[in-house]
């Protein structure tokens, strides 16, 4: 038999490198390279005899499974963004910074599928028992039926959760506490983490039980290490937010069973995560609609709408480069409006330094922020206040051009819904809902607002 190579493997990306070195080739991280049994985990024995399977012809399975078969937890936040409930045999990572609300979110849903009636085990690989009850205590879960467990072996896990009768939906709190005996790797190695995770795999696919893994995130906003648990689960979610604010997003980033680009919203209370089935009066809801350099954009978030207020300041400068500072948004993006806004508009801003922040710590991903970016910016510079009842979106393109948008109609039912009766949009918008008794501007380019506002 052929002596065991161990193999140099980066914990951050997971190249694998054939001998020690000091800066990954994958990712051209530092230090990050470790000596790792290559079979560890795997099981692979020399005398294993092959199996044979038995392919199936697609044709027959019609029918047999339409819907995947889904636990419904009963928080519809939580259902939301993972379309429609955990789905049974598969594995959901939820991943977050340290502290943000995992075990907490985690402990209420645990509770709330134990009152529907459903077995779920929770094991805590950082937590102490007594600590884990105390938490259900304080979030009133402490009198269901949810079963604990405090451990860290892989082995150990599988024991305790295959027992007795079958659990429909395993929660691992957290992965990186995950070590196995079949691997040769240091705990918390992607060797470790990654075994752990397959045999979890294994386990929730065997049985058909749910499985959660909790992962916290690096500072660079990775799941510690090992991003390969990425490809390895079903879905992948988000639990996101800002420690200074009090509310927090599920995002999905990776789902097998469903939409990728929904939300759940929560807030943050002593009695644990409290759903939030209306964020846009939250975003909007601390709003001074007087002040200058306020814009609310009509934004959406996978199949939901969501206003928020944009704020710009944009001040005469003392300094030789002035500065651009953006806070939930693209910085990138911000220096594209300030270009345009110069080379289309005559808006002259090479001398004033320029602050942009997204109401309540939200962040947003949409281009159809440009053209509420633009208001704030340009409001601001002429110390006008916006229309207190109007919301804007659309996408600004280099030559100046505003671009429609998806979705138009749903972002002024959200808009009117919460009493606002006037937007400005894209000229060509296609689904512009007609008679609303609204009054919807349509604007070409970002000249067209420029006027509007300061002109
Ligand atoms: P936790 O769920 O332990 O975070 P994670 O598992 O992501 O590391 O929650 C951490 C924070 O949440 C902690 O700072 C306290 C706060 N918290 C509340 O504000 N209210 C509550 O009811 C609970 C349980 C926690
Ligand atoms: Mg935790």
């Amino acid at each position: 038999m052929a002596k065991a190579r161990t193999q140099f493997v980066c914990q951050n990306c997971g190249t694998v490198h054939s001998r020690w070195v000091g800066k990954c080739e994958g990712c051209g991280e530092w230090n990050t390279v470790v000596e790792e049994d290559p079979m560890g985990g795997i099981g692979a024995g020399p005398g294993k005899v092959p199996k044979k399977g038995r392919p199936v012809a697609l044709t027959t399975l019609s029918g047999e499974t339409e819907e995947a078969p889904r636990i419904h937890t009963g928080i519809a936040e939580l259902d939301r963004a993972t379309g429609g409930g955990f789905v049974r045999g598969s594995a959901v990572l939820i991943g977050g910074d340290p502290g943000i609300g995992k075990s907490t979110l985690l402990m209420q849903s645990a509770a709330a599928l134990s009152r529907r009636g459903h077995r779920i085990i929770y094991v805590s690989g950082e937590e102490a028992v007594a600590q884990v009850r105390l938490r259900a205590q304080r979030l009133g879960a402490h009198e269901t039926d949810v079963l604990l467990a405090a451990e860290t072996n892989v082995e150990d896990i599988l024991a305790t959760v295959g027992e007795g009768k079958r659990p429909d939906l395993v929660i691992i709190d957290s992965i990186q506490t995950l070590w196995s005996d079949t691997a040769e790797a240091a705990p918390g190695t992607v060797t470790q983490v990654r075994t752990g995770v397959q045999a979890m795999i294994r386990f929730a696919k065997q049985t058909g039980a749910a499985m959660v893994l909790v992962g916290h995130v690096t500072k660079e906003g990775q799941i510690a290490g090992p991003r390969v648990v990425e490809h390895m689960v079903d879905a992948v979610l988000y639990f996101e937010g800002d420690r200074g604010h009090h509310y927090r997003i599920l995002r999905t980033v990776k789902n097998r069973f469903g939409p990728t680009d929904e939300i759940g919203v929560f807030e943050m209370s002593d009695m644990g995560l409290r759903e939030v089935s209306n964020p846009s009066e939250l975003f909007l809801g601390e709003r001074n609609a007087k002040a200058p350099g306020a814009a609310v954009f009509a934004g959406m978030e996978g199949t939901r709408p969501v206003l928020v207020e944009v704020q710009a300041l944009v001040a005469p400068t003392s300094l030789g480069t002035p500065r651009r500072a953006v806070v939930g948004w693209d910085s990138a993006r911000l220096s594209m409006i300030l270009a345009v806004l110069e080379a289309h508009c005559g808006v002259r801003l090479g001398q004033h330094d320029v602050y942009l922040n997204v109401a309540g710590g939200y962040r947003i991903s949409e281009p159809a922020a440009d053209l509420a970016v633009a208001s704030a910016l340009v409001s601001s510079l002429a110390g006008l206040a916006l229309p207190s009842d109007c919301v804007y979106f659309g996408e600004v393109s280099l030559s100046g051009a505003v671009r429609p948008v998806a979705h138009t109609a749903q972002r002024l039912k959200e808009a009117e819904k919460l009493g606002f009766s006037q937007a400005v949009l894209p000229a060509g918008s296609a689904d512009l809902p007609k008679g609303t008794g609204g009054r919807w501007n349509e604007i070409e380019g970002l000249p067209d607002l420029v006027a509007r506002i300061a002109g």
